[in-house]
């Protein structure tokens, strides 16, 4: 590690976690749920970096250099709010770790071609995003980069939702097919031994939230901004009644006709964010029954739930919505990058000795 570098918030006998949001818009409930909550949850056992993954915008959206720029700021303020700490957790820009780009060639060449366009995630956005087959090249690209910027900084886990899966993956075979082609390591090794079997890069694992997959307000596809479906994170409460309210119950039925809460989205949004689980079962039953209740009266539930979540996130987000709050964010990412950026080096040298292009030391100081 360079001797410059800012260790305040690193604490190297933690276990790490390596993960990272897309800047394509504001996080939603989907995010909060598959992976926000438990990055949140794992701050102080884990030493967290959090990667801002502004390179992967450029993929699919190269000509909005200005949206990108702002959504990366955004999500910032987004993460910030649901109580990721800068004292504790490590804010990283992608684009301002060199070694991240450098590990992508590497283990662009370990993995087959095909294997890339085979990544189910992969394919998933093409068909969603309607890129047919006009996607840039840097677009499959992104998933092998993707297994750089975890691997960078050698953590043993990853928070993701269940669509991520696929790219850690892809990432734990990049890794295992790195530490047997340059470091000897036997391929009957059991995954958690890679490091200790001599490896350079350990072989991390996924860790899906409580919820995988959120469904969104339109009550059949995946929460998702480009979907029009989704309840974001800084959601006014009127913006929140407002969608909740106009939600498709998946029936058509009067408060003293039977229901089925089974096949309601409504309802599994109260399982998801109604703390009491009392009241969840009551009200299924009467909604069995139709015992005199409206649909609108389980909204309600959910529309209390979701505010009571998103109060303390929307009372945090307002100090830096103030003036000056993007430079406040601003110096938040220089130093996390100035942090990640010692681990990602090291990293990248030890895979470089690994595969004899250790020539000589190299240093990358902090922003400035
Ligand atoms: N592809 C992820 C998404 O769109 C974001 C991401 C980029 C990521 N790099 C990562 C997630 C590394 C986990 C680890 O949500």
């Amino acid at each position: 590690m360079p001797e410059d570098s800012a260790t305040t918030t690193t604490n190297a006998s933690k276990p790490r976690i390596l993960t990272g949001d897309t800047p394509t818009g504001r996080l939603h409930l989907g995010h909060w749920v598959g992976s926000v909550e438990n990055r949140v949850r794992l701050q102080d056992e884990y030493d967290c970096f959090f990667l801002l993954a502004n390179m992967h915008a450029f993929t699919t959206r190269a000509e909005k250099a200005d949206d990108i720029r702002r959504d990366t700021i955004e999500i910032v303020k987004d993460w910030i709010a649901c109580g990721i700490d800068p004292e504790r957790a490590t804010i990283v820009l992608q684009t301002e770790v060199p070694a991240i780009a450098e590990l992508t060639w590497f283990f662009a060449m370990l993995l087959p071609f095909n294997r890339v366009m085979r990544n189910p995630t992969l394919k998933t956005e093409i068909e969603s995003k309607g890129l047919g087959d006009k996607y840039s090249f840097g677009f499959p690209m992104y998933a092998v980069g993707q297994c750089a910027d975890i691997l960078a900084f050698r953590p043993e886990l990853v928070p993701v939702g269940e669509d991520q899966v696929a790219h850690i993956e892809m990432c734990r075979e990049a890794a295992r097919r790195f530490d047997q082609v340059y470091c000897g390591v036997d391929p009957q090794t059991e995954d958690a031994d890679y490091a200790g079997a001599g490896g350079v890069f350990p072989v991390p694992k996924a860790l899906v939230g409580r919820v995988g997959r959120l469904v969104g307000t339109d009550g059949t596809q995946k929460m998702s901004k480009s979907l029009d479906n989704a309840v974001f994170l800084s959601d006014t409460p009127k913006q929140v009644k407002k969608k909740i309210n106009a939600m498709y119950p998946g029936q058509s039925r009067a408060p003293d006709q039977p229901g089925d809460p089974d096949i309601n989205p409504v309802f599994e949004y109260m399982d998801i964010f109604v703390k009491d689980e009392a009241l969840i079962a009551e009200t299924k039953n009467r909604y069995r029954k139709g015992d005199n209740i409206g649909d609108g009266h389980v909204k309600a539930y959910v529309i209390e739930a979701v505010n009571e979540l998103l109060e303390p996130i929307r009372a945090r987000r307002a100090e830096y919505e103030k003036p000056g709050g993007d430079d406040l964010v601003i110096d938040v990412i220089r130093a996390g990058t100035a942090q990640a950026n010692a681990i990602a080096e090291e990293s990248l040298a030890m895979a470089k000795d690994a595969m004899g292009l250790g020539f000589g030391a190299r240093s990358l100081g902090p922003l400035s």
